[in-house]
């Protein structure tokens, strides 16, 4: 099986952005800890990082046939993004949201996602084990899940 782990806007800023809410991390260590517990899983992944919401919203329509699985953290397209929610809904591919931060106790405009309702379920405030975490789910989700 095969994982796409898609990531959305400013996220190609990890490790100089903001540190002390989303980590020292790079995007790079983070997608090396997800390539290396894919390995240990059984699961191949593949990896992109967009500033585009159409471009997410072709990945997500393109996973189609090619992937068991999207982990997605959509970033600020989370809040407010009806096209990628629609994206998502349109696909049978299950989608895991993700977010580094938690982000129900940050500033009340980041307290919704609109996409959360048509995601599998979601994994938010663990910095970048969120998507160590996420990858776990996927796994379970594909041999059977909950
Ligand atoms: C984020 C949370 C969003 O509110 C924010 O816009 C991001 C990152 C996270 O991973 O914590 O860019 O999705």
């Amino acid at each position: 099986s095969c994982v796409l782990v898609l990531n959305g806007p400013n996220l190609n800023l990890l490790g100089k952005r903001e540190p002390e809410v989303y980590g020292k991390l790079t995007l790079a260590d983070i997608n090396r800890l997800v390539a290396e517990k894919a390995a240990s899983l059984g699961l191949s992944v593949d990896f992109e990082q967009t500033n585009h919401e159409g471009v997410l919203i072709d990945r997500i329509q393109q996973a189609v046939g090619h992937y068991s699985c999207i982990i997605l953290n959509a970033a600020a397209y989370t809040h407010y993004s009806i096209a990628i929610r629609d994206a998502i809904a349109a696909v049978a591919v299950p989608v895991i949201e993700v977010h580094l931060s938690n982000i129900y106790k940050r500033e009340e405009f980041r307290h919704h996602s609109v996409i959360s309702a048509v995601t599998y379920g979601q994994i938010s405030g663990f910095g970048a084990d969120s998507y160590l975490l996420a990858l776990e789910g996927a796994a379970r989700m594909i041999h059977g899940g909950k």
